[in-house]
This record gives structure tokens, C-alpha cells and sequence, in this order.
């Protein structure tokens, strides 16, 4: 063995009496069953490191004693899979999503409700709400007064992810003023308010939206179709056949000619494919039946 190669179940820099290459592939093989989320060998040093003090304050001190217990401990389990989530996430990302959404979807949205239908749409893999109040704020537009009368129509949004940390921020829905500086000026006027550098998104906003823990790989507790669904820069972290179930239900989940927004390095893939038709960079509308 050279000086520099480490030997073969250790992870470089850390007692494999603590934490070895053997419990990393565990560690991957339960939190891949249990949300789909891919963490490939480099990422050992990642999970050492985010699941360590869940290890210390678990008292169980080593990798291996851990492993057991979120084997037999389905709410450590759910903690150490938000520990391994990544939740990037900031206002406004992908703008031409938002152009997409301003220019050819809202003109339905406002048409629906209008027509008294109503008007359903889900920020799957929302983080910590960024993505969910961009949206909203788009729809509502920025004459305050016409926004108003939307949002007393029958407008909701679900917004889920699977990390309750992130979750938490979202129904907070406080955020440092600079994170809200790539969303146009009218619309922050109009749906948030700015205090002591912080921003609050509107009681009006807030209304529209049930924020819910929820993971893809589950079942989803959900009434009825949407009429768009984002979920972005949530896929890259699942393997192939993961994407095309997941693909495959947001299908079935949507309205015929619904809209599906999908991350800038992710793709429809799978038989369900053939049911969406591009519309837009990493924008896909369900083909009617
Ligand atoms: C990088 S963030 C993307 C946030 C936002 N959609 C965006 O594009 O900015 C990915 C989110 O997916 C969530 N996630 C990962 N696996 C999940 C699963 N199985 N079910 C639900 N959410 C999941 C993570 O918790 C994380 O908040």
C-alpha cells in the first residue's frame, strides 16, 4: 500500500473505528430506499460530516451504532435524510420560468378564475419557499387590486418538501432583503413588506399557500389535478427509473395541457416522456388525451 492510498474500508482523516466505507455504502443504500436521494462515493466525507452531530447528539458514538438505530427509528431516520438534503435554492431562479409563467400561463389562470373554476398548483421539492413565492407573486401580477381579486378566488398553492427545516422557513416566510433583489421591484411592492432589512411576504400571499412535508417517493395525499407543477433542481438528485416514476405521476397529476417546470439540468425521461410536449427550455405541457 502506498504512503498516500488509505485502506480500503476507511474514509481518508477519519478513525474507521468511528465512521468506515463500509458504513457510508449503508448509509447510502437507506437514505437512496428511503428518498431516492443518489449519494455516489465522493460524497462520503459530505455525509460524515452533515450526519456527525446527529451521531453525537444520538449518543450512539459511532457510524455503525447510528446505522442501527435509524434502522429501527423511523423519526431519526427522517432526521438524518433532511441532513443530507441539499436546499439551494433563491427568488426568482431560472427567470425564464417566471416569463413563461407571466406571459402564457397567467392569462389562463386569470381566465379560469374568473369562470368561477378553480385553480390548483404545486412547488414540489419548495426548500425553503423561495421558488413557491416567485411563483405566487408572478400569478398575482402587480396591480395590487386585480391581484387581490384573485387571490379571493379559488387559487391554492401546495407547496412540500421532504426536509422540515426548510419547510419551516418557508411558512415563515421572512427573508434578508437582499435575497428578494432579483424579483421585480412592482412585484415586491406589492406583495411583501420590508422592515429592519427583512422582508415578509404579504398576509395575502400567505393565505394562498399550505406548505406540507412530503416525500416524492410517497404516497401523495393530494385531491384533484394541477394545473402546473414545479419541481426543479429536485430530480438530479434520483437515478433514472426514480425520474421516470416520478415523471410518470406528475403526468397523471396534472390537468390535460398542464404544465410541468423542471430544473435547467434535468429532463422528462421514460415512457411518460411521450406524454409531454416541450414548450419552452425545461418546460413541458401534458399532451390532452
Ligand atoms: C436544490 S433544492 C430545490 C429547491 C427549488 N425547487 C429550486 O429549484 O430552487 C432540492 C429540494 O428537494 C428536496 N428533496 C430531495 N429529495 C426529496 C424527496 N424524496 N421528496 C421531497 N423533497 C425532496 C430537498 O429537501 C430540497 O429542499
Amino acid at each position: 500500500m502506498s504512503a498516500l492510498s488509505a485502506p480500503k474500508n476507511t474514509v481518508p482523516g477519519v478513525s474507521p473505528d468511528i465512521y468506515s466505507a463500509a458504513d457510508f455504502a449503508q448509509i447510502a443504500k437507506i437514505i437512496y430506499d428511503a428518498a431516492g436521494i443518489v449519494l455516489p462515493q465522493g460524497k462520503a466525507m459530505l455525509v460524515y460530516s452533515r450526519l456527525a452531530p446527529l451521531v453525537r447528539s444520538s449518543g450512539t458514538i459511532t457510524f455503525s451504532r447510528y446505522i442501527e438505530l435509524i434502522r429501527a427509528n423511523g423519526a431519526e431516520l427522517n432526521k438524518a435524510v433532511a441532513a443530507l438534503t441539499t436546499n439551494h435554492t433563491f427568488f426568482y431562479r431560472e427567470a425564464h420560468h417566471f416569463d413563461h409563467l407571466r406571459a402564457e400561463v397567467r392569462p389562463r389562470v386569470i381566465e379560469k378564475l374568473r369562470g368561477n373554476r378553480p385553480v390548483r398548483l404545486w412547488s414540489a421539492g419548495c426548500s425553503s419557499g423561495e421558488e413557491t413565492w416567485s411563483i405566487l407573486m408572478t400569478l398575482l401580477g402587480p396591480d395590487r387590486t386585480a391581484g387581490l381579486n384573485l387571490a379571493r378566488a379559488d387559487l391554492r398553492v401546495l407547496a412540500t418538501d421532504i426536509a422540515p427545516h426548510a419547510v419551516a422557513r418557508a411558512r415563515d416566510a421572512v427573508y434578508p432583503a437582499s435575497d428578494l433583489k432579483p424579483v421585480p421591484e412592482d412585484l415586491r411592492r406589492a406583495w411583501t413588506k420590508e422592515s429592519n432589512g427583512q422582508v415578509t411576504m404579504s398576509d395575502t400571499l400567505r393565505s394562498i399557500v399550505r406548505f406540507r412535508l412530503l416525500n416524492l417517493l410517497g404516497d401523495w395525499p393530494i385531491q384533484g389535478k394541477f394545473d402546473f407543477i414545479f419541481c426543479r433542481n429536485v430530480m438530479i438528485y434520483f437515478d433514472n427509473p426514480t425520474q421516470e416514476r416520478l415523471v410518470k405521476r406528475f403526468c397523471e397529476a396534472l390537468t390535460p395541457s398542464g404544465f410541468l417546470y423542471i430544473g435547467h439540468s434535468e429532463r422528462v425521461t421514460g415512457p411518460a416522456a411521450n406524454d409531454f410536449q416541450l414548450v419552452g427550455p425545461t418546460i413541458y405541457r401534458r399532451r390532452a388525451a
